[in-house]
């Protein structure tokens, strides 16, 4: 079942997530639905919170390809390491929707997660997942990529989005 994305600004968005216990059928199923939601967005991560869940779960897959899918399940992802070295990606994200802006990460990382069985596991990222880890990490934390921005920018989208959200509604009316 696809799930509604909230769009900033947005209360809970702004919220810090809960690490998850235990990994059992209904984490799998819910992580499933988030990927369903990802891919037909379209986009190439989500965070729970995004669709109104305050745990700390992740999904991306950053494959262009549809016909070769692959998913990667990030439960209580912890980054352990960040390089020195950064790269700058135009990012956008599925809770600001149109909006785009070059932000400057570190370029590789080490992340500790717990994958769908329960394990736990290791990663080296880099490149464009390195990008995408961190910043679906940010949103565990609350943090979204505008937050990198001047005052100023991060206002105008802000407004942007404000007056997206009421042209929405008065449709729907
Ligand atoms: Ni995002």
């Amino acid at each position: 079942m696809k799930r509604k994305i909230l769009i900033e600004p947005d209360p809970i968005l702004r919220k810090k997530c809960e690490p998850l216990e235990q990994v059992n059928n209904e984490v799998r199923r819910l992580m499933e639905e988030m990927l369903e939601t990802m891919y037909d967005a379209p986009g190439i991560g989500l965070a729970a919170v995004q669709i109104g869940i305050l745990k700390r779960l992740v999904v991306i897959d950053i494959t262009k390809d549809e016909k070769k899918k692959d998913p990667l399940f990030l439960i209580n992802p912890v980054i352990i390491k960040k390089s020195d070295k950064t790269s700058i990606y135009e990012e956008g994200c599925l809770s600001l929707p149109g909006q785009y802006a070059e932000i400057e990460r570190p370029a590789e990382c080490y992340l500790k997660y717990v994958d769908l069985n329960g394990k736990e596991k290791e990663l080296k990222a880099e490149g464009l997942l390195s990008t995408c880890i961190q910043h679906e990490v940010d949103h565990l934390n609350g943090v979204l990529f505008i937050d990198y921005l001047s005052k100023l920018k991060k206002d105008m989208i802000i407004k942007k989005l404000v007056k997206h959200k009421k042209e929405i509604k008065r449709i729907v009316v």
